[in-house]
């Protein structure tokens, strides 16, 4: 299983955004996590694709978009435009899953799904088979540095188990409370892909923060 680390950029500095993710990037980190936040969906608003396309011709990275918004179908055109690697939507909050799935998949990029805690992973459970990730979340979306939700470790587990009796090989990323203490429940249940916001980015420690998390990798078997 390869392990990926995803820094949330919510954490970072926006004043120096493409400083402060090349610090996590020369960590070691390959992917970038980009929470887009609409102020409906979720209770406190980001910042959208003007913000990012910015970063993308000064970095190389993977980039790992999070939409938390209502209806994400407005916008995919301007969220692959703006140089996503990955999209990913909330099943809470569209109808069109199957559409915004083929329309990433046609420009070449990578499409999952994330679900809110209280969504089971039964609910998605027919779209797997269109997903490259599914995002399962360990705390309620809409802010960084709040507390890892252990308690979705079973759900994890059952994505890793589906993903077994399917025959599929989607990534399962978790994102939410991800430190080097809570890191290792979530890659024990079978995550492989770990959002970290706070516990990455702090000024002066970013890099060193980025390197933890990848030599905690060496540790999972
Ligand atoms: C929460 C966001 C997360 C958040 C993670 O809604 O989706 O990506 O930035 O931040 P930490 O790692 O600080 O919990
Ligand atoms: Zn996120």
């Amino acid at each position: 299983m390869k392990y990926i680390l995803s820094p949330s950029i919510l954490s970072a500095d926006f004043s120096k955004l493409a400083e402060d993710t090349a610090s996590a990037v020369r960590g070691g980190a390959e992917w970038l996590h980009i929470d887009v936040m609409d102020g409906a969906f979720v209770p406190n608003i980001s910042f959208g694709a003007p913000v990012y396309k910015w970063l993308r011709p000064v970095s190389d990275a993977f980039f790992d978009v999070h939409l938390m918004i209502d209806r994400p179908e407005r916008y995919i055109d301007d969220f692959l435009k703006a140089g996503a690697d990955l999209i990913c939507i909330h099943c809470e909050a569209t109808q069109e899953i199957e559409a915004i799935a083929e329309k990433v998949h046609a420009a070449g990029k990578l499409f999952a799904i994330a679900v809110k805690p209280a969504t089971p992973a039964e609910a998605i459970k027919e779209y797997l088979p269109l997903c490259d990730m599914v995002l399962v979340m360990t705390v309620e979306p809409g802010f960084g540095g709040q507390s890892f939700m252990a308690n979705m470790m079973p759900k994890v587990a059952k994505f890793r188990a589906l993903r077994e009796d399917l025959g599929l090989d989607y990534m399962i990323q978790v994102d939410g409370g991800i430190s080097l203490q809570t890191i290792g429940d979530a890659a024990a249940a079978g995550a492989n892909v770990f959002v970290a916001g706070s516990a990455v980015f702090k000024p002066g420690e970013t890099e060193k923060n980025a390197r933890a998390f990848i030599e905690k990798f060496k540790t999972f078997k």
